[in-house]
């Protein structure tokens, strides 16, 4: 099913004790999909932008994990913001929802689990493109 309302930004349990801090992503739990990848971005220049792609179905989680960067998201109904600023904050993308990633940190990791193993089918990295299958 592909949801009308643009993804939210949750925020996840951080657990601390005095040795430090520990937040976990877990599979149906926090993740509701299942993990088939995992991959990390990261040493992006601060004027760069990146991603400009939709997908047809695979699912995403971002999470900063260190530093913060900034998601515009757009999912042919609504287009927003948003800001990845902590390990705690978790943003699940859909796979209707354009996705571009800016404001790099230079200390950002950002790293990303995915639903779907990498296949480059599954990319719609042209704008109308997105439209024609997810516009209404
Ligand atoms: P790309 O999709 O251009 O990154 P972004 O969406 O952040 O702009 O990916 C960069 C390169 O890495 C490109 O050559 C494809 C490759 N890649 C993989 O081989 N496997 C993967 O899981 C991902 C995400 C990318």
């Amino acid at each position: 099913m592909i949801p009308f309302e643009i993804s939210e930004v949750i925020e996840l349990h951080e657990l601390g004790d005095d040795r430090g801090l520990l937040t976990v992503l877990e599979q149906n739990d926090s993740i509701p999909f299942e993990i088939k990848r995992v991959f990390y971005i990261y040493k992006t220049l601060p004027e760069i932008r990146r991603g400009f792609h939709a997908h047809y179905k695979t699912r995403q989680a971002l999470v900063c994990v260190s530093g913060k960067c900034k998601v515009f998201l757009d999912n042919a109904t609504r287009k927003k913001d948003v800001l990845l600023d902590s390990p705690t904050k978790v943003l699940i993308l859909e796979p209707n929802d354009w996705h571009e990633m800016y404001d790099f940190s230079s200390d950002c990791v950002l790293l990303v689990l995915a639903s779907q193993l990498y296949d480059p089918q599954d990319y719609i990295r042209d704008y109308d493109k997105f439209l024609e299958v997810y516009g209404k």
